[in-house]
């Protein structure tokens, strides 16, 4: 058992636990805390600079703590990290933690940054991923406790789309026989879902009839695919359509599998796809564009107008596989795409022949092997976006002697969790 001390929040650090001083000094780390709030602490691990806490007990309020209205985050769930302050001081705190982890890491000072906030905050999400466990007789499908492997049972997530909650409820039945799984739920348009179904450990032949019969009765489910250990099966029909996964399609009524990369904000991507085209638009227009991670093509169809030549990199075959069809059909025979693995160094290199601009949108991971190849050339600009405020921060120290940082702008993809979408505009010095 930890010792147990008071502490005042101080204030919210990036990765969503808040952050207080032991009375030794040391910076603690406890999660759910409010900045304000007086708590007592018990310490679940302690290191030389800093330790880890559990709120025992609220001794005093802060003025922003309020009662989650979210009855699964009351009992644990981990999927969201913040329930209980309201959302404008959450884009607050949490841009206001990713900039500071920015800066100190890069040891770049930035302008002062734009906070695009989410709009609408719930039933946002247009893919969810739900974890299925049975315990004692009972199937729970929910997401993780925070920490734990323990599945949070949920009817309904309220940061999910509607039909994705809809669709979950159809056919929660027909995929209890396949016990333990991770269930990933997609919107595919027209107000229906598609889901991708990986059950490693179950017998899943024996579960397909009760999958069949439920994808059967199902309005809102078109298609589900199971996925077991060397043996998988498809019900129903499977395509998304384009235009769910990609913010400017290059031809109607095009369709695609679920299962790739997708931006998780429904009404978000459009403005995030729109802020990397008119960076690139307003500052290179008809520039050479080398574009690292392009997925299935969300930024490089919306860059097809500004751009004179766009080589899109990405790791996954089948995503540069759709975005090589989609380009053939929608006739944009200047964007070429390439299967790339872009966490090798150099591999960037071939693809760059000088005066071009580099978009990135890596994996959390980030792209420090590329962003060492783009100081050592001579590309004119990068537009990085970021899902993680202290890789972006890393691979800008390799930037920093060359670029100058033009702008930064958090967007608000993960309402309701620590996380922050950031978009940085660099321009050669
Ligand atoms: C954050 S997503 C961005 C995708 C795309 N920009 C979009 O908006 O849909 C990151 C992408 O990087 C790809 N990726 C992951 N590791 C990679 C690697 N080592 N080399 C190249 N691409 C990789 C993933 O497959 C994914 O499509």
């Amino acid at each position: 058992m930890g010792r147990v001390e008071e502490v005042r929040v101080e204030g919210l650090a990036n990765g969503g636990d808040a952050l207080g001083t032991l009375r030794s000094g040391k910076v603690v780390f406890i999660p759910r805390g409010v900045p304000g709030d007086l708590l007592r602490v018990r310490l679940t691990r302690e290191k030389k600079r800093w330790a880890r806490g559990e709120i025992l007990e609220v001794v005093e309020a802060s003025e922003h703590r309020r009662e989650a209205r979210c009855e699964a985050f009351r009992r644990g769930c981990g999927g969201c990290d913040f329930w209980h302050f309201d959302y404008e001081r959450e884009l607050a705190w949490k841009s206001e933690a990713a900039r500071e982890a920015m800066e100190r890491i890069s040891g770049v000072e930035f302008p002062a940054p734009r906070v695009v906030g989410a709009s609408p905050v719930e039933g946002s999400r247009s893919r969810s991923t739900f974890h299925q466990r049975r315990r004692d007789q009972v199937v729970q499908v929910g997401f993780f406790e925070a920490g734990s492997h323990r599945v949070v049972g949920v009817d309904a997530c309220p940061m999910a789309a509607e039909e994705i909650n809809r669709g979950l409820s159809e056919v929660r039945e027909g995929l209890a026989l396949l016990g333990k799984a991770e269930i990933r739920v997609e919107t595919a348009g027209g107000g229906q879902v598609v889901m991708v179904v990986d059950a490693p450990g179950g017998r899943i032949g024996a579960a397909r009839a009760a999958v069949e019969r439920a994808v059967a009765r199902s309005e809102t489910v078109k298609g589900v695919v199971v996925r077991g250990s060397g043996e998988s099966f498809r019900v129903g029909e499977l395509g998304v359509e384009a235009g769910e996964v990609l913010a400017a399609p290059p031809v109607e009524g095009a369709r695609m599998e679920p299962g790739g990369f997708r931006q998780a904000h429904r009404g978000l991507n459009g403005r995030l796809v729109a802020m990397v085209r008119d960076a690139v638009g307003e500052r290179w227009d008809r520039s050479r564009v080398v574009e690292g991670f392009c997925g299935a093509g969300n930024f490089s169809f919306a860059l097809a107008p500004v751009v004179s030549e766009l080589v899109g990199l990405e790791g996954a075959r089948e995503a540069v596989e759709v975005a090589r069809r989609l380009a053939e059909d929608g006739g944009a025979e200047h964007l070429h795409f390439e299967v790339a693995d872009l966490f090798e160094a150099g591999a960037i290199e071939s693809y760059l022949r000088g005066g071009e601009v580099v978009v990135l949108d890596p994996p959390r991971a980030g792209a420090v092997e590329v962003c060492r190849s783009v100081a050592a050339s001579d590309v004119v600009g990068v537009v990085y976006v970021s899902c993680d405020p202290g890789c972006l921060g890393r691979d800008l120290r390799e930037l920093k002697e060359g670029f100058i940082v033009e702008s930064v702008t958090f967007v608000d993809m993960f309402p309701r969790t620590s996380h922050v979408e950031t978009v940085v505009v660099l321009s050669r010095r």
